[in-house]
């Protein structure tokens, strides 16, 4: 049984995550989606809201789980008996990024990390440049599933709103 972790903090999942996932899913035997519950950077969403719509992306998906983490990615793998960390990657800066990170992991429990090359057409898409460019009226409607599209823009009209 060879279980792998797609960790991330998915604020929110889009479908470019969602293809990472089912690809992975497609590799391992059992996939797990760590959602990332303490994370520094502050989110738009809360820990309950980002599970919610991951169990929502993974409908289907027989052989995957969600499941939140609080501190080292590793530990969690550990625990959870994964042999891998599953991560997508869409250019070279994700990979300078990912690359220290997969090293660390490595460092710290022998972990081995396996990177997916993004498929093109999510090649630029990213929770983040996502929320900015909804949050200034623009579509996004294409890059993430219609289960995010709703919470996605009353979340971001509360904000305006405060
Ligand atoms: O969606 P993100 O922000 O790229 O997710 C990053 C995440 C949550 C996967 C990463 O920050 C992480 O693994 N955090 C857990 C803490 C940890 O193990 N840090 C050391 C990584 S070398």
């Amino acid at each position: 049984m060879r279980r792998a972790v797609c960790p991330g903090s998915f604020d929110p999942v889009t479908n470019g995550h969602l293809d990472i996932v089912r690809r992975a899913a497609s590799l391992f035997d059992e996939v797990v989606v760590a959602v990332g519950v303490n994370v520094s950077k502050s989110r738009l969403f809360t820990a309950d809201e980002r599970l919610s719509m991951l169990q929502q992306g993974i409908a289907g998906l027989g052989n995957v789980r969600v499941e939140g983490f609080s501190g080292l990615i590793t530990t969690y793998c550990r625990e959870a008996d994964a042999v891998a960390i599953v991560k997508g990657l869409r250019s070279g800066t994700d990979f300078d990024y990912e690359l220290q990170m997969a090293q660390m992991n490595a460092h710290l429990t022998g972990v081995e990390t396996v990177f997916l090359p993004a498929d093109p057409a999510y090649g630029f898409v990213s929770s983040s440049l996502v929320k900015e460019v909804a949050s200034y009226g623009g579509d996004v409607s294409a890059l993430l599933p219609d289960f995010v599209l709703g919470p996605l823009t009353e979340k971001l009209a509360q904000r305006a709103a405060e």
